[in-house]
């Protein structure tokens, strides 16, 4: 199989590496670089998972060739915090338990922060509108709408 050299700024470091054509962004990241807080659930672009920031913008990983982001900047949820120091938003997300299994919370997290940065987010329903594409089995959402709400609100 053939393989083309990219090169993609991931949370602020460049890697290059030679890849084949048809590797997904997520398993790229995953597989590649380690980067495992990426999550991967239906690989079609519905739950949201795999959501990461491209060149600043959100985007699912999943839908994505690793080729497509030569030369782009990726920023995963690894480059928000750590578990010792954690960023306003996952601090939020702890203290309003806007989490159960966790499967989710790397995709809402990468889409809460893309929303945080562009959209007044006046309302409750516009943070629930800017998460629509983010699928949550488990906590009913108002605590992930809760905890970007306080963040907004922070003075
Ligand atoms: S794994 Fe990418 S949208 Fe579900
Ligand atoms: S916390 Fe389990 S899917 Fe969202």
């Amino acid at each position: 199989m053939s393989t083309r050299d990219i090169t993609v700024t991931v949370n602020g470091a460049a890697h290059r590496h030679a890849v084949e054509p048809r590797l997904l962004l997520s398993d790229f990241l995953r597989g590649t670089l380690g980067l495992t807080g990426t999550h991967v659930g239906c690989e079609h672009g519905v739950c949201g998972a795999c959501t990461v920031l491209l060149d600043g913008d959100s985007m699912r990983a999943c839908l994505m060739f690793a080729v497509q982001a030569d030369g782009c900047r990726v920023e995963t949820v690894e480059s928000l915090g750590r578990i010792d120091q954690l960023n306003p938003l996952q601090q939020s997300f702890h203290e309003h338990h806007a989490l159960q299994c966790g499967f989710c919370t790397p995709g809402m997290l990468m889409t809460a922060t893309d929303l945080l940065k562009k959209y007044p987010l006046a309302t409750d329903d516009e943070i629930r509108e800017g998460l629509s594409g983010n699928l949550c089995r488990c906590t009913g959402y108002a605590h992930i709408v809760a905890a970007i709400r306080a963040v907004k609100d922070q003075p």
